[in-house]
């Protein structure tokens, strides 16, 4: 089966039509070229960019030399007033100090105690999910939500603060659309980056609330009566190298990142990787097995082989963070072509996740695909949702955790079958359904 994808212009086309192809959506806005390229180059008196398909670039860039090539100022300004200086938008001295602090809240061995806060979400989500059919977007929202505030401050979705705060988030992905593209993408520096007041004053409720979470964590850290979750551990954890804990508006900062990008991408792929089960009714029943067999047992979780393998298929077909930027900070030549200092590199999963040089049958769903060795040799070269390199995500291996569960234990308890209308994906803060993703639901009998 194909995996849709949105269809693409087909020429390079004027700034003002791509401007406005972007204000709509990004991923069409592309042409259907970079499915191609090995790099590709825009130009024009205001922005100047190359989207970098080429694999040996993408190492140059985010492994080889990640120093030279650093986030882009860009971001930062776009996203200031929800994220501050969190971990996500700095650079240097700053980012390193800041990864040495939650690095070690992610490690393997940690993933072992945040497992019963996963399970008890996927609890809560099959309480929730009805029979019928819905927009299933929204649903794994609720879920992600639920599973990051139980693995942060253990505290379940339905606390006050918590449902205050993804309430909040909503609203503020409402206001601010189009700042998240100008923060994703090269767009002219005189593009308005508005921070409109309605986008001001919904970053400064979520930052209110989760200062209070944090405040109340500091209380209870200092009487020794902290729950041993990720949010204690990150305020409790020194710098190695300058012996310093965040201060509490720096954990305001890192909190903030935490929500956005740990529960609006898990939600992306949860959803798309439900999508794609209810149109491949073969593969689901395959997950349904393992999901059945699955117990609240840690050591388990290595059974769900199939499982696995479809959730990196959805998170190949469907990359929740779509593109990346860097800016070069000195004059350099790739594929033999002048790069200036200041050229916007992009890095596209969404491209390279489907490029046709790179992979076999590059928009088929088809999970079997991991077991192969060309499978395997085009992950290699061209797999990148978590990014790679120093600035990979930290929450990689507590995001494959949490996605293979939901799944597991969603598709065990509910048979799936598609919507009436077919889901058209565009680069939202992740990558969501235009129209949201429909999906059918029906409950399972206990013997099936
Ligand atoms: C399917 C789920 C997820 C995907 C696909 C994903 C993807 C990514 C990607 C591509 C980046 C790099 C962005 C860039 O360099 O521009 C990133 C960074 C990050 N992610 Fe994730 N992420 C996921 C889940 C999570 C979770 C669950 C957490 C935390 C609990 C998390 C925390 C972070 C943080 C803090 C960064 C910034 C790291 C840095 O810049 O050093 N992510 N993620």
């Amino acid at each position: 089966m194909k995996a849709p994808k949105p269809d693409s212009t087909r020429g390079r086309g004027s700034l003002i039509r791509l401007v406005r192809g972007f204000r709509r959506d990004l991923l069409s806005a592309l042409p259907e070229r970079f499915y191609r390229a090995w790099m590709a180059e825009y130009r024009n008196p205001l922005i100047h960019s190359f989207v970098c398909n080429d694999p040996g670039l993408v190492k140059l860039i985010l492994q080889e030399r990640p120093d030279d090539f650093p986030k882009s100022d860009r971001l930062r300004e776009g996203l200031a007033p929800l994220l501050g200086e969190s971990i996500f938008v700095t650079n240097g001295e700053q980012w390193k100090h800041q990864r040495r602090i939650i690095d070690p809240a992610f490690e393997g061995g940690r993933l072992r105690e945040t497992f019963p806060a996963i399970w008890s979400a996927a609890d809560a989500t099959l309480t929730r999910l009805t029979e019928g059919e819905m927009d299933i977007e929204p649903e794994a929202s609720h879920a992600a939500a639920d599973v990051i505030f139980r693995a942060l401050f253990s505290l379940p979705i339905e606390h006050e603060i918590a449902s205050r705060v993804f309430r909040a988030f909503r609203a503020h992905q409402d206001a601010q659309p189009i700042v998240n593209l100008a923060a994703l993408v090269p767009l002219p520096r005189w593009l308005p980056r508005l921070h409109s007041a309605r986008t001001r004053r919904t970053a400064a409720e979520i930052r209110g609330l989760i200062e209070s979470l944090v405040a109340q964590r500091m209380e209870t850290i200092e009487a020794g009566t902290a729950p041993d979750d990720l949010a204690t551990k990150i305020m409790t954890t020194p710098d190695p190298q300058t012996g310093q804990c965040f201060s509490a508006s720096e954990m305001v900062d890192q909190v903030a990142i935490f929500f956005l990008a740990g529960h609006e991408t898990s939600a992306s792929t949860l959803g798309w990787a439900l999508w794609l089960l209810a149109a491949n009714p073969d593969w689901q029943e395959r997950v349904a097995r393992e999901g059945r067999g699955l117990t609240k047992d840690f050591s388990a979780i290595s059974t769900l082989k199939v499982t696995r393998a479809v959730f990196r298929e959805a998170l190949r077909l469907y990359p929740p963070v779509p593109m990346m930027v860097r800016e070069a900070t000195r004059p350099e030549v790739f594929r033999e072509r002048p790069v200036p200092r200041g050229a916007q590199l992009v890095l596209s999963p969404w491209h390279l996740h489907r490029h046709e040089r790179l992979w076999q049958r590059p928009d088929d769903f088809d999970p079997g695909r991991w077991e192969t060795p060309e499978g395997k040799a085009s992950a290699r070269d061209a797999f990148i949702p978590f990014s790679a390199g120093q600035r990979v995500c930290p929450g990689a291996g507590f995001a494959m955790l949490e996605g293979v569960i939901m799944l597991a234990r969603i598709v065990a308890a509910f048979r799936l079958s598609p919507g009436c209308v077919p889901p058209v994906p565009v680069a939202r803060l992740t990558v969501r359904g235009r129209d949201g993703i429909l999906i059918r639901l029906e409950r399972r009998k206990d013997s099936e």
